[in-house]
């Protein structure tokens, strides 16, 4: 059980471009239970995030009850698996990469063992004239990421529960003016944190132009 010091100190240290090198998304996670006042320290890195108009727009659910999570993690798994299918179907090439294997064999892992994620933190939002802005979104979530990754816990980033996302949003108490956006499962990571395979800043940077051989290849 970490004292109150101990968490006010994790993740106080490491440096920033290391954090952001080494953040992958975790999807191997412990059973083991989260400490609500960390669960509070990575949503206050959410709300430091940058947002139009200052509006900060957003909420954070942290589900940590047992059903709960067993409601949500059905519901993903069933979406989880249709969407995943034609990958699976095309990893049955013996020329599929290795890498995409190795991803695509985590995200299942994380679809067929959501309900032991300690944590299913969802993140949602405000619409405006009616719409959902999750762009809006996105800057907590990467800053809540970022810290996790800080004190240690492992999280990724997940989407797929939108499939079934008025239902489990209406379970959290989320109207349609605020829908979740993302839910993050959190938890102590299994495996290690790591540098995630990314191309490199070379490929991708230009200055003053890009070079039109590189954008109109598809
Ligand atoms: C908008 C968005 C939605 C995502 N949705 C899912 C998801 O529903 N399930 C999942 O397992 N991963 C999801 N991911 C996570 C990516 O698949 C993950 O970041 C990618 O596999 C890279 O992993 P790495 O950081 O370990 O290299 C999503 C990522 C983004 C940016």
């Amino acid at each position: 059980m970490l004292s109150e010091a101990e968490i006010d100190a994790l993740g106080e240290d490491i440096p920033l471009l290391e954090g952001m090198r080494t953040c992958r998304a975790i999807r191997r996670l412990k059973p083991d239970p989260v400490p609500r006042a960390l669960i509070r320290k990575v949503c206050e890195a959410g709300t430091f995030a940058p947002s139009g108009g200052n509006r900060q727009p957003w909420f954070f659910v942290a589900v940590m009850d047992a059903e709960r999570r067993a409601f949500i993690a059905q519901r993903y798994r069933e979406a989880f698996h249709s969407y995943i299918a034609p990958a699976i179907e095309a990893a049955r090439d013996p020329d599929y990469p290795e890498r995409k294997r190795r991803n695509m064999q985590a995200a299942i892992h994380l679809a067929d063992h959501l309900h032991e994620a300690p944590v299913h933190l969802f993140v949602a939002g405000w619409t405006r004239r009616g719409q959902p802005q999750y762009q809006a979104l996105y800057p907590a979530i990467q800053n809540i990421l970022l810290a996790c990754r800080a004190v240690g816990l492992g999280a990724s980033l997940t989407t797929v529960h939108r499939a079934h996302g008025d239902e489990i949003d209406a379970m959290l108490g989320l109207s349609t003016n605020t829908p979740s956006c993302a839910l993050l499962p959190i938890g102590w990571p299994s495996g290690r944190f790591g540098r995630p395979p990314r191309k490199s800043v070379d490929e991708v940077l230009f200055f003053d132009q890009v070079d039109e051989a590189v954008v109109s290849s598809s």
